[in-house]
């Protein structure tokens, strides 16, 4: 099966009602987009994959369930191992090699498309007018947004070959459409 947006999408919102999740999954998948058309890779494949990372975190909220307890329910719904294997390498307590590029890619924008966010709802204009270094100047104060893990984001970049103000303007812009979606405000 070559699994469509649509159907992971319909997979993401049978097992998660809470918006924030949802909206976590959409700030991703534009994430990963934009680096798919970077790449010129498979923008849906890697779009079902940046939908689907997350699917299993409202039924398995803990460490010791996420990712790897939601693999068989997405094996048992008909989706390919590449696509799974995708999804359990943005785990980092798994310790699963980031060997191709949309590994790399998710595990680089799942973290930062959700700190540019938060930066973005402590602006009167969102993200509108959000650059690379106010972003960085919000990573070193530890209490803003402190849930999100630093070294990832920068590891992130680094395992993408970017510096991470690049990175940073990349995930900026490929949320900007999306940003009234995303509850940010819009100019
Ligand atoms: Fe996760
Ligand atoms: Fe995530």
């Amino acid at each position: 099966m070559t699994p469509t947006r649509e159907q992971a999408w319909e997979t993401l919102t049978r097992h998660t009602k809470g918006e924030a999740l949802l909206r976590h999954a959409l700030a991703v998948e534009a994430a990963v987009r934009w680096y798919a058309r970077h790449f010129a890779e498979n923008e849906e494949r890697w779009a079902v994959v940046a939908v689907l990372h997350d699917f299993d975190y409202e039924i398995h909220p803990t460490l010791d369930q996420h990712p790897q307890d939601g693999a068989p329910i997405l094996r048992e719904e008909g989706y390919p191992e590449d696509v799974i294997e995708a999804v359990l390498s943005h785990a980092e307590h798994l310790s699963m090699p980031r060997d191709s590029l949309l590994k790399k890619t998710l595990f680089a924008c799942d973290e930062l498309s959700g700190f540019v966010v938060a930066c973005g709802y402590v602006r009167p204009d969102g993200i509108e007018t959000l650059e690379p270094k106010s972003v960085r100047k919000k990573l070193k104060q530890p209490s803003f947004a402190a849930g999100v893990h630093r070294d990832e984001v920068s590891r992130g970049a680094e395992e993408l070959g970017l510096e991470l103000d690049e990175h940073v303007a990349n995930v900026i812009e490929a949320l900007r459409p999306i940003a009234g979606q995303l509850g940010l405000r819009t100019a």
